[in-house]
């Protein structure tokens, strides 16, 4: 059984419900902008590509790549992260938000030119499934790009570098970044569909 701090960090932030998902959804989108808009950055969108927005939460990332993407679609398990983030992007045509996880995108194979995720792979329950499924549905040559809290990554860095392998990944880079002014560090990688 989980403890109360548990219990709620998981409804304000790791599965986003009620009113404690309300606060944890307005929270990130003022913490975690740098970080979401910083990913987007290292995508080096052109404004052709295919992007796969994984756990947008309230929508900060997606809307940012909407801006410079042809098309973005989003997968997101909490309704309430769903409606914040189709809210955020409101008025955008080229933007989709639909249920799913990590695991279970729901997504056509190869349809992708970039997947994105940012501080959501401490929740995947089964990382290297996860990260097949994301490799499934890249085109081969495709980018993944995963950013996250570095104190809630299990493994750390080393145990993110061998799972992202372990998936079929190549050309496999880690690194630590830290946002400017405030946050907390993020382990961060990028790595390549094979062709
Ligand atoms: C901590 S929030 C991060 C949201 C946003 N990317 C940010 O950094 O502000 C985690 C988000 O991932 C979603 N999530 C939880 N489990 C997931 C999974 N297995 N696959 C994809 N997203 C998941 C949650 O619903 C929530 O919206």
């Amino acid at each position: 059984m989980s403890s109360f701090p548990e219990f709620a960090l998981d409804r304000a932030f790791g599965h986003p419900r009620g009113l404690l998902g309300a606060a944890g959804g307005w929270l990130m989108a003022h913490r975690n902008a740098a970080t979401e808009q910083q990913v987007v950055r290292l995508a080096r969108l052109s404004g052709a590509e295919r992007v796969l927005v994984v756990g947008p939460g309230p929508g900060v990332g997606l809307r940012a790549a909407a801006g410079q993407a042809a098309q973005v679609v989003a997968v997101e398990p909490s309704e309430q992260m769903r409606h914040a983030a189709a809210h955020r992007c409101s008025g955008l045509d080229n933007v989709t938000v639909q249920g799913g996880d990590a695991e279970s995108t729901g997504q056509p194979d190869a349809e992708f030119d970039v997947v994105m995720s940012v501080n959501n792979v401490q929740l995947w329950p089964d990382r290297i499934p996860a990260l097949a499924e994301l490799r499934r549905v890249l085109r081969p040559g495709g980018t993944l790009l995963l950013s996250t809290h570095s104190q809630w990554l299990p493994g750390g860095r080393a145990g993110l570098d061998a799972d992202v392998r372990a998936a079929g990944f190549t050309d496999v880079q880690v690194w630590a970044w830290q946002p400017r002014g405030r946050g907390p560090t993020q382990v961060q990688a990028r790595a390549v569909r094979p062709g």
